[in-house]
């Protein structure tokens, strides 16, 4: 008989934090073999090499999926082929075995189906899911290693900011870089964040939510936020900074840049942003599996803050998350086939 109790969480208290879920999914796969196989072990604790690749020379990519009970008593992904076909790509990047997109939502799907218990009730969150691939055989000189692991982990979570909505507080850096043309911005790689977190640490310290990164060649254009991808309405139009090689390609920001254009009958483009155009801009908001659709209400640039909108969600930001929320949840029509069931 089993001994698995379901979980006692109170889901209105819910951070972007861990909590521990029932199982987890690992596989392993040689340098130059192809991924398949692999199973679902209780969540705990792994062992690893202290030589491991990933550990000494960060040889590690992950991705953010959310699972959502939705409006129908349904549990579903949001385009979790889009995360599979991003990790491939980032697997390639970091020489490690390219990633099966199939394989991928396989995974995530086993692992959301045996953990669906943490899955919040409809409107309460989400289930975070966290798939990653690491090198994860000793290597002393620098190369890639010889073993991978996939793993897909879980955990229900709601608002990654802590004030859930609420218009963020940023800093314009002009001190440090996220990534660099040529570099490694473009994949979900580990060390991306790892160069975020000084600048975030002292962001933080002064009062702010999160740094907007400016590219690393002419510090004239915006890039991104380090969890999220960034967003302006003015004139009527809404614009993101093109994918330049340093930023990362969101699944959220494609969404966005659909549902407005196909749904709301929005001018959308993709251009380079200079600051000014985000100080000057009528409203401005981050996007990402993790931030959903959060506005920007203050931006602080050389030392001079900027309110944007009188530092409230603007109506357009307003419509755009609603409407994709509304087709997440299945509360609205799902025109583009984008939500996809576990069951
Ligand atoms: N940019 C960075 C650096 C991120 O970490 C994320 C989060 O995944 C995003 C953008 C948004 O990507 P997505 O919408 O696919 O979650
Ligand atoms: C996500 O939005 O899923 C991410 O991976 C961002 C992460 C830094 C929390």
């Amino acid at each position: 008989m089993s001994n698995y109790s379901k979980p006692t969480i109170d889901w209105d208290s819910l951070g972007f934090n861990v909590t521990e879920t029932k199982s987890m999914f690992r596989a392993t796969c040689d340098l130059g073999g192809k991924w398949s196989g692999g199973e679902l072990i209780p969540y705990g604790d792994i062992q690893l090499s202290p030589f491991a690749g990933v550990l000494n020379y960060g040889q590690g990519v992950f991705e953010g999926v959310k699972a959502f009970r939705s409006s129908k008593g349904n549990v579903v992904l949001f385009r979790p082929e889009m995360n599979g076909k991003r990790m491939a790509f980032s697997t390639k990047r970091i020489c490690m075995p390219e990633m099966n997109p199939a394989f991928f939502v396989d995974a995530v799907t086993k692992t959301v189906k045996d953990n669906i218990d943490y899955v919040p009730p409809f409107g309460k969150g989400s289930l975070y899911i966290r798939p990653v691939v690491w090198g994860t055989a000793p290597i002393l000189g620098v190369s890639p290693t010889s073993e991978y692991t996939f793993m897909v982990m879980v955990s229900p979570v709601g608002p990654y900011f802590k004030n859930g909505i609420k218009p963020l507080n940023l800093k314009v850096n002009t001190d440090y870089h996220r990534a660099a043309p040529k570099g490694i911005g473009n994949a979900k790689a580990i060390g991306n964040y790892s160069a975020s977190l000084f600048p975030l640490m002292e962001a933080k310290k002064e009062g702010f939510d999160e740094n907007i990164y400016l590219d690393a060649k002419e510090e004239k254009f915006v890039e991104e936020l380090g969890s999220a991808n960034m967003f302006i309405y003015k004139d009527g139009c809404l614009k993101t900074p093109a994918l330049n090689g340093s930023i990362l390609g969101g699944i959220t920001r494609q969404s966005v840049c659909q549902v407005a254009s196909d749904l709301l009958g929005i001018t959308v483009e993709k251009t380079e942003l200079t600051v000014d155009d985000l100080l000057s801009a009528d409203e401005v908001f981050c996007t990402g599996t993790a931030v959903v659709i959060t506005p920007v209400g203050k931006i602080s640039y050389q030392g001079k803050m900027t309110e944007i909108n009188q530092n409230k969600m603007g109506p357009i930001a307003q419509k755009i998350r609603e409407t994709l929320v509304g087709i997440q949840r299945e509360e609205l029509d799902d025109p583009f086939g984008w939500v996809v069931s576990v069951e």
